[in-house]
């Protein structure tokens, strides 16, 4: 998937909520490798955020119905990719 189309679904979708890769509403929650593994439902890998994004969870809403596929695939590859990297 394309992480710059990734990264501008982010800042224009996700960034209100996960500026930096953290997390305003649950803070603990952040979008960092150690919290992925702690967190996320299905553990730390792509399908496991696309899942998520897809589909909301507690506070944070579903995007299935405001993104399309590529957008939700670039997305996903883009929070992986920073997670995996340490990069946020
Ligand atoms: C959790 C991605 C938009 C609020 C998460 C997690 C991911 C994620 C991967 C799991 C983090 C973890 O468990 O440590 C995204 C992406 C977004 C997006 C890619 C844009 C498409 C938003 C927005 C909000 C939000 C706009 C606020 C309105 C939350 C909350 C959680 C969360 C509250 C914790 C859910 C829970 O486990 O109870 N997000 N998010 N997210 N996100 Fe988002």
């Amino acid at each position: 998937a394309d992480l710059i189309l990734g990264e501008e679904v982010f800042n224009n979708n996700c960034a209100a909520c996960h500026m930096g890769g953290n997390n305003s509403v649950q803070n603990e929650k952040t979008l960092r490798k150690s919290a992925l593994e702690q967190y996320l439902a299905g553990g730390f890998n792509q399908d496991a955020i696309v899942y998520q994004v897809e589909n909301g969870k507690n506070a944070m809403p579903a995007w299935a119905d405001r993104l399309d596929e590529d957008e939700i695939q670039a997305v996903a590859a883009f929070v992986f990719s920073q997670a995996s990297g340490d990069l946020w």
